[in-house]
């Protein structure tokens, strides 16, 4: 692994990756939206920015070219099938062979068999139709995306991040196959491993077409 994108690198957890891949020696170039061009002054000189949206093919097939791992931030914002658009652009543009690591959250389930947590379960049913209703997110484009990587016969993996929360790092997080699972049972991870993990999952082979949920490696 040489050259990496990250996609949404001006975000919280996004600006986390880009430090764990530099401290790996990784190239990197990044997509942010161009307002957010300036959160990312201090790392200018060290990474390679392609401004514009993440749903933007023409923005992503430049950003993607050359890059042998794609680190892709997927969040439902507006109604207009963000995420979607943006998953398929990396599915779609990103060099044949890359590892492409996507984020999510636990409300995502491949083979529908994870048992959310009933808290989980009446968060949704409160905020899904509101956040729509008022257009600001669509939580079912966050779950199309996911089954369109699902679908796909690429090298990816999808991480299904639990409750965050900042802090110094506490190591790479444990995982599950299901939310469910006792291991992860604590619901809580620091933004620093989730991204930790993102950036680990890059060389990881064991992690190819799955979607772990993880939780902080301290229970
Ligand atoms: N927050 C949680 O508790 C939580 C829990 C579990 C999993 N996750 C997952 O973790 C990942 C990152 O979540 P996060 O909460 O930590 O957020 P984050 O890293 O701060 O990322 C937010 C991203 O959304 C972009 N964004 C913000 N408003 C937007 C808009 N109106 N249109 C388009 N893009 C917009 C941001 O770009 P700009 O920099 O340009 O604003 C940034 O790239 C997501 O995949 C999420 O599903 C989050």
């Amino acid at each position: 692994m040489k050259r990496v994108c990250i996609v949404g690198i001006s975000g919280k957890l996004g600006r986390y990756m880009l430090r764990h891949a530099l401290d790996r020696g990784y190239q990197v170039h990044g997509v942010c939206r161009a307002e957010s061009v300036g959160k990312l002054a201090d790392m200018a000189d060290r990474i390679t920015l392609f401004p514009g949206r993440t749903d933007d093919r023409a923005v992503m097939a430049a950003a993607l070219k050359g890059c042998d791992g794609v680190l892709a931030v997927l969040v439902p914002w507006g109604t207009s099938g963000y995420s979607t658009n943006t998953a398929d652009a990396v599915l779609d543009l990103a060099d044949p062979g890359a590892r492409l690591i996507f984020s999510c959250g636990w409300h995502i389930t491949m083979d529908g068999k994870d048992r959310l947590s009933r808290s989980l379960r009446l968060q949704l049913a409160v905020f899904r139709p509101l956040l729509r209703l008022f257009r600001i997110a669509d939580i079912g484009d966050q779950e199309r995306a996911c089954r369109h990587i699902f679908d796909s016969p690429r090298d990816w993996t999808v991480v299904r991040g639990s409750d965050l929360e900042e802090g110094e790092s506490e190591g790479l997080p444990v995982w599950a196959d299901h939310v469910d699972d006792p291991a992860i049972a604590h619901n809580r991870t620091r933004r620093i491993d989730f991204a930790l993990f993102m950036v680990d999952a890059l060389a990881n082979p064991a992690l190819i077409r799955r979607a772990p949920a993880i939780a902080s490696c301290r229970a």
